[in-house]
């Protein structure tokens, strides 16, 4: 029974939008480096080959079915030496994406489908300085669970990071729902970044004994959602986001690293979402992991500020009118962009009716007529007085025609 509501998760809807601004994928990496494994990108900092990376983000890339003529398809790509399989490696939200397994317990036994009772998803490895690299993506993952009448623990140094508890009623027909409130399944946000996680799996009246049911938990990516249907066996791993961060110092007074080898970049400080959120919880994280730098490209630049030189490139925001809307004329230029009226219109061209017509008329030291002028939309006329001709534009251009000969009569 219990392992047939497991073998009932589907993952519904992985939200992995490809982001629009990305760079080129020609030069993510230095040269002369790995820039692909299977279908996934490597991007500097991270590196397969010495020398391409830096310290901490070595990254191993196998077959899935050893040595031989396989599909380059079939590559997967792992931290460290290689036990953690990468999904994904974001550059700008410093993270990556991992398939993480699940805790796995048999009735009231647990057998852990990941490392012996812990879940450790690389957390902590990396530069050997006790702190690592990756942490978990605070914030960004939660405890999800699969049981019945059974409470799931998550614990870090024997404090409960995260716990939720799903119930099933004899008799009961509601279906689960896809938010995973607590029936057949549970889910709880994780707001701590510790260096290991363990899973606990008790019974409702608290004791470790006799589980009614068998009980899944992971550590899950906390933007994605679930939902009952066909059994799919791919569901005991599921995507968890960590942190990584380039080194467990700050900035330095005023923003410099030499990690931050672009032109048009600059070393980000308190750069973990605990920062974000709450400053004053940003130096005090258990782990060690507030105090940290990562490298961002200045404002209208877009790229990889950890590759030298040229990593961080002009975003060409016109061609961009979504995010930079411009109802005139865009031109870009170099780290951002103008966005003009038309000629004849005047205003704010950002906005979609910021543009208005110029009565020329109204400003004669900016548009001379020396005639008759009559504001158009987008322009002007200017014609001599009834009766005379030439040039209403320049002064004196309009003259009389009398008999054949010009006389000189000077109007305006
Ligand atoms: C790589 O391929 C897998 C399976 O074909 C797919 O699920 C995944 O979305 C792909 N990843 C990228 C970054 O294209
Ligand atoms: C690769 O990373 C792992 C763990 O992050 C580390 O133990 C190992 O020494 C690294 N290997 C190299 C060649 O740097
Ligand atoms: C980066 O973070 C944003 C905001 O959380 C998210 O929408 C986007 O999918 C992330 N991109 C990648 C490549 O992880
Ligand atoms: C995650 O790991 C499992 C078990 O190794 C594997 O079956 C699955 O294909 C992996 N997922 C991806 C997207 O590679
Ligand atoms: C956690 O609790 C166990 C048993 O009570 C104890 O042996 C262990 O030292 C504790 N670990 C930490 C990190 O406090
Ligand atoms: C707790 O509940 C389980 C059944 O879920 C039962 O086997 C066990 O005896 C109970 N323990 C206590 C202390 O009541
Ligand atoms: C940082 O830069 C500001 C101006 O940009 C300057 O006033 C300040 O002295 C600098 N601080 C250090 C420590 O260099
Ligand atoms: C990390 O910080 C230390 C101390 O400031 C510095 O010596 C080292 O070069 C930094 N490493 C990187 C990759 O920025
Ligand atoms: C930030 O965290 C501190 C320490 O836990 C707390 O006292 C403070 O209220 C928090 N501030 C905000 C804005 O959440
Ligand atoms: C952070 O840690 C320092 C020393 O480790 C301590 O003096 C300070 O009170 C702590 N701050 C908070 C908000 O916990
Ligand atoms: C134009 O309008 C936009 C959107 O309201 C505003 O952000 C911008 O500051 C305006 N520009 C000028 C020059 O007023």
């Amino acid at each position: 029974m219990s392992r047939r509501v497991a073998a009932a998760l589907v993952v519904l809807c992985a939200a992995t939008t490809v982001a629009v601004l990305a760079g080129d994928e020609d030069d993510i990496t230095l040269p002369g480096c790995r820039s692909r494994c299977g279908n996934m990108s490597i991007p500097y900092p991270f590196g397969v080959e010495a020398g391409c990376y830096l310290p901490g983000f070595n990254v191993t890339c196998r077959r899935r079915n050893g040595d031989g003529p396989a599909a380059a398809a079939d590559e997967l790509l792992f931290l460290g030496d290689g036990t953690v399989q990468v999904l994904e490696i974001s550059i700008p939200n410093a993270t990556v994406l991992i398939n993480s397994s699940a805790g796995y317990f048999d009735g009231d036994k647990y057998v852990s489908l990941s490392s012996p009772g812990t879940w450790s998803g690389a957390l902590g490895s990396g530069d050997g300085d006790g702190v690592g690299v990756y942490s978990l993506a605070w914030g960004r993952n939660k405890l999800f669970a699969m049981g019945y009448n059974v409470q799931v623990r998550l614990e870090a140094d024997n404090e409960t990071s995260s716990v939720c508890v799903s119930l099933f009623f004899e008799g009961n027909f509601a279906a689960p729902t896809d938010d995973c409130a607590g029936f057949l399944c549970c889910q709880s946000p994780i707001w701590d970044q510790r260096t290991s996680y363990r899973f606990k799996a008790l019974s409702l009246n608290g004791s470790a004994a006799s589980l009614e049911s068998d009980t899944y938990a992971w550590i899950l990516d906390s933007e994605l959602r679930f939902q009952y249907g066909a059994p799919q066996k791919d569901a005991l791993t599921l995507p968890a986001l960590l942190d990584w961060r380039i080194n467990h110092t700050t900035c330095h007074a005023n923003a410099s690293s030499p990690a931050c080898r672009s032109r048009h970049s600059f070393c980000h400080d308190g750069s973990l979402e605990v920062c974000r959120r709450n400053d004053s919880l940003c130096h005090n994280s258990t782990a060690g992991f507030g105090r940290a730098h990562i490298c961002r490209c200045d404002e209208g630049y877009r790229g990889n500020p950890y590759l030298p030189n040229n990593g961080c490139k002009d975003v060409n925001e016109c061609d961009h009118p979504d995010t930079y809307p411009c109802h005139g004329i865009c031109t870009n230029t170099d780290g951002g962009y103008k966005c003009e009226c038309v000629p004849g219109f005047a205003g704010n061209a950002s906005v979609p009716t910021g543009c208005k017509d110029i009565d020329e008329c109204a400003h004669p030291h900016l548009y001379p007529c020396y005639g008759v002028c009559l504001n158009k939309m987008g322009s002007f006329d200017c014609q001599c007085k009834r009766g005379t001709y030439g040039d209403p534009f320049t002064k004196g251009g309009c003259s009389y025609l009398t008999g054949g000969s010009t006389s000189k009569d000077l109007l305006g």
